[in-house]
């Protein structure tokens, strides 16, 4: 039998904590399940300002980590450790207060912080010397986004000898293109690696620095969080500019659906609701309905179709797009309740929209995981109008809760919902193409159509979606089989 596969999953966020999307819920769950499935993993994070070391009884490794930074010298971390809620995986968490001591993960009232190429370099440079002070030697690290792109470049160029991770093979998962680490050039010398891999193949991109650009060349494989999204970045339309590497990609690249934490996402169990309900018994849902128009302000009327959206309220979710849309909307007879915070223009436009429609239109400019829930239950459609969307978790979670999805036919929504179709009523939600108001406009209209007037339609839509199931156990298997076939090449597995 072989040994343990050994991993490092390396992530700028994670549940419980630290989080701003749906990354956090990704790198918080996954290394659960992958011990599960019998590997020795562990996970490392920076330790934000607000991660509260007393509160989550941490404790410190002696020693200290030196880290090369180039021209700015040696900097110095120490490291805390923990152990993920409910299982065994420890938890290692970075500190270095220059770096993480504020209160924002990567920005401040909405302005990212100038040095975050270092903050994350610094990250990615500490996660590899933490295997040195642990003397713990991976078979795979597993790197997220741009934060730690930067990992798999450091393993085939300065640490590649190293005798601790020098032989770990790299996995790095793209949960959203948008954000790829672009820093001015002079970064090079902080990184410590030779101007040589500044060049148009690795991390050069318009005379700048792009680390996603980096890893994604050096990473042993690539990931991305559904098959449609693996498919569209290979696009100049999903591509944001780096379509053409991976393409160049395409034979290290897949795509695995993220799945979704049913301990914490079910109408069955959630603590959070007025009342619970299953799919044999459906009569808690419409006492959640009427406590979130309570919740909200909104009359309680039990036979008006609901639209919820929970979401960043950014140019990604469609939000301008849905703007465009909201005064016709607004002409139809239901209600809509809106939870999320994002661009400050939005802020406005949905806080106006409320008060000039108190009867149809409720928001929460803020983030709240309370609200979130009550909306997922009590509402009878969940809107995601996506620009892209490389997974997107809310509409599985809202298939769970018999609140079936309206979505745009992108990436993960695509892949997770199953348009409906009213003569042999199956499917599971509502999907449009065209990223357009009409589009958006006419496939709401669609819904509170379905709503109205096809009573078996709708019971159909939430019985199919209520069946349906994203288990973690399933995408932690096909990521096990990933990870074997990602180190297989490096250490003869
Ligand atoms: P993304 O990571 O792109 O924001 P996902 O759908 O993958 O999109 O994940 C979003 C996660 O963040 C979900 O768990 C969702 O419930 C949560 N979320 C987003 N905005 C808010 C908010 N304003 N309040 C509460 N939860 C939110
Ligand atoms: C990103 C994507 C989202 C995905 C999440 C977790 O934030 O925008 O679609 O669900 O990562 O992978």
């Amino acid at each position: 039998m072989n040994p343990p596969l050994k991993v490092l999953i390396a992530a700028s966020e994670a549940v419980p904590f630290a989080k701003t999307g749906g990354l956090a819920d990704v790198a918080g769950v996954l290394p659960r399940h992958l011990a599960q499935l019998g590997c020795d993993v562990r996970l490392v994070l920076p330790r934000y300002y607000r991660i509260d070391k007393a509160k989550l009884s941490l404790t410190r490794l002696p020693g200290v980590l030196s880290v090369f930074m180039g021209v700015l010298g040696n900097q110095y971390g120490a490291v805390y450790e923990g152990r993920m809620p409910g299982c065994d995986v420890p938890v290692y968490f970075i500190e270095h207060e220059g770096y993480f001591g504020r209160d924002g993960l990567y920005e401040v009232n909405g302005e990212a912080y100038a040095d975050n190429d270092l903050r994350f370099t610094f990250f990615s440079k500490a996660c590899l010397e933490l295997c040195r002070l642990l003397d713990f030697s991976p078979d795979l690290i597993h790197v997220h986004d741009w934060h730690t792109a930067v990992i798999p470049v450091l393993l085939n160029t300065v640490y590649s000898r190293d005798p601790h991770v020098g032989r770990a093979a790299s996995l790095l998962t793209v949960h959203n293109l948008q954000h790829q680490g672009w820093a001015f050039k002079g970064l090079m010398d902080v990184l410590g690696i030779g101007w040589k891999h500044f060049n148009y193949l690795e991390l050069e991109m318009n005379d700048q620095v792009n680390l996603l650009k980096g890893g994604l060349y050096h990473a042993t494989r690539i990931c991305t969080v559904s098959e449609g999204y693996a498919r569209e970045i290979q696009t100049p339309e999903y591509g944001e500019g780096l379509d053409g590497v991976l393409r160049d990609c395409a034979w290290k690249l897949s795509g695995i659906l993220n799945g979704v934490d049913y301990s914490e996402w079910n109408p069955e169990t959630d603590p959070h609701l007025a009342a619970n309900y299953s799919a044999a018994d459906l009569r808690g849902k419409a006492r959640c309905k009427k406590d979130l128009q309570k919740l909200f302000g909104l009359p309680a009327r039990p036979k008006v179709p609901l639209i919820g959206l929970v979401s960043r309220l950014v140019k990604q979710k469609g939000i301008d797009v849905l703007a465009a849309a909201m005064p016709r909307i607004l002409s139809l007879d239901l209600q809509f309740v809106l939870v999320g915070n994002g661009e400050p223009w939005s802020h406005f436009y949905f806080g106006d929209i409320a008060i000039a429609h108190p009867q149809k239109f409720a928001c929460f400019i803020g983030y709240d995981d309370v609200r979130a829930h009550k909306v997922e239950a009590g509402a009878d459609f969940f809107l995601m109008p996506s620009r892209f969307e490389p997974c997107g978790l809310n509409q599985m979670y809202s298939l769970r809760y018999g609140t079936p999805p309206i979505v745009r036919a992108t990436g993960g929504l695509d892949d997770s919902v199953e348009n409906f179709e009213p003569a042999t009523r199956r499917g599971t939600g509502f999907k449009f193409g065209d990223l357009t108001p009409g589009a958006l406009f006419d496939t709401i209209g669609w819904a509170v159509h379905t709503y109205y007037n096809d009573p078996k339609g709708m019971a159909a839509l939430i019985q199919n979606g209520m069946a349906q199931r994203f288990s973690w156990e399933e995408a932690a298997r096909r990521y096990l089989e990933l990870y074997l076939r990602t180190v297989a090449p490096r250490v003869g597995w």
